[in-house]
């Protein structure tokens, strides 16, 4: 194992960077340097709230410090595949937050920027690397619940401003990429596999994005998955995964705490509870996901090809949704 320390820089100033810094100070493997925004005075002030040691007034001078070897990218969905490429570019690694890009071909250009240079790019799904996530799949690996028939998953939360960049269509915005994108993770993850076919259907907003989403996905082996996202319902969350044997429930598939419950057995009504402990950060897994791949060059928990299957999916499931049809994916 390596010593050294990874020094992270943040391209932006948003939001999602409070649940990064946080498990990156708290890793011994890693160090938070520098914050770049588009305008230096308020990402100064952002880097004194924060604790931040340096503040780039550009996103360009941030990625030309020598002394930094990660880059976060948590810009619009829109933004993500250039500036990636751009810190690629520069020498830098780059943990990318989901979605990785908003088609296939910008996937396509960013793993060939990585390979080209040489570095770890990864998308920052956290809850792939939550023990709530390893259990849920080591007890379908075991057989416990016979083979998966049925997968339902939901996310919805209540958009706060008119503004936010999830209403924007021109930055990537839409229910199906901001949370869509994970029950459709999960049922691929859990399923081990991709679909076949999908359909879907959505209510399209003021601001053009998909207000609110819902898709069917089915596997060549007969399992069906079925999802529902929405920016304009109450916070949900919630995956079902319905075996030939049994079941599992998870409440808080996504976002779990340091301590949640899943509830596993052969009929509803006399279904177990199996308490989960993680760790004290939710994002402190992708983290150390992030410096296992660069210090140990082991494989990052999310591939790159997984990243690259669920924009293919979203895309098809958009489309679907666009012409009212069925799309097949092979
Ligand atoms: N994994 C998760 O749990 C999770 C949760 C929330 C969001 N996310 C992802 O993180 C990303 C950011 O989401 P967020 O909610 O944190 O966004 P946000 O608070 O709106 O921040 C986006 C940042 O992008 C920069 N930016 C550059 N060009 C912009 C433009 N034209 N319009 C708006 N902002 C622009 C801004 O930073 P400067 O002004 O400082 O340059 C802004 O602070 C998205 O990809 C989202 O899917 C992930």
């Amino acid at each position: 194992m390596s010593n050294r320390i990874l020094r992270w820089g943040l391209l932006s100033t948003a939001h999602i960077n409070r649940s990064l810094i946080p498990p990156l100070r708290s890793s011994p493997r890693n160090e938070l340097v520098a914050v770049a925004g588009r305008d230096l005075a308020r990402t100064n002030a952002y880097a004194e709230t924060w604790h931040i040691g340096r503040a780039y007034g550009s996103y360009e001078e941030l990625l030309a410090a020598p002394d930094i070897d990660v880059v976060y990218i948590s810009l619009p969905n829109s933004m993500h595949a250039e500036w990636a490429i751009k810190a690629m570019q520069a020498g830098k690694h780059v943990l990318c937050e989901k979605p990785l890009a908003n088609t296939v071909e910008e996937v396509d250009t960013m793993i060939a920027a990585a390979s080209e240079h040489k570095v770890v790019l990864a998308e920052a799904f956290m809850y792939r690397h939550h023990p709530q996530t390893l259990q849920v799949k080591q007890i379908i690996n075991a057989g416990t619940i016979g083979h998966i028939r049925l997968i339902r998953g939901s996310f919805s939360f209540q958009i706060d401003a008119e503004s936010n960049i999830r209403l924007n269509k021109s930055l990537g915005g839409g229910s199906i990429w901001d949370v869509g994108c994970y029950p459709i993770n999960y049922a691929r993850t859990m399923l081990g596999r991709e679909p076949l076919t999908v359909f879907g259907s959505s209510i399209i907003g003021t601001s053009g994005v998909d207000d609110t989403f819902t898709g069917l996905m089915r596997w060549p082996n007969g399992a069906i998955a079925q999802f529902d996202s929405s920016l304009r319902m109450p916070f949900r969350t919630h995956m079902e995964i319905v075996g030939s044997e049994g079941m599992i429930v998870i409440p808080r598939p996504f976002k779990p705490d340091s301590v949640c419950e899943i509830h596993v057995g052969s009929a509803y009504d006399s279904l177990e509870t199996i308490r989960i402990t993680g760790p004290e950060h939710l994002y402190s897994g992708e983290v150390e996901d992030m410096a296992d791949a660069i210090l140990d060059e082991k494989m990052p928990r999310v591939s790159l090809q997984d990243s690259r299957q669920n924009v293919r999916v979203i895309q098809a499931l958009l489309h679907s949704a666009a012409e009212g049809a069925v799309v097949r994916l092979a």
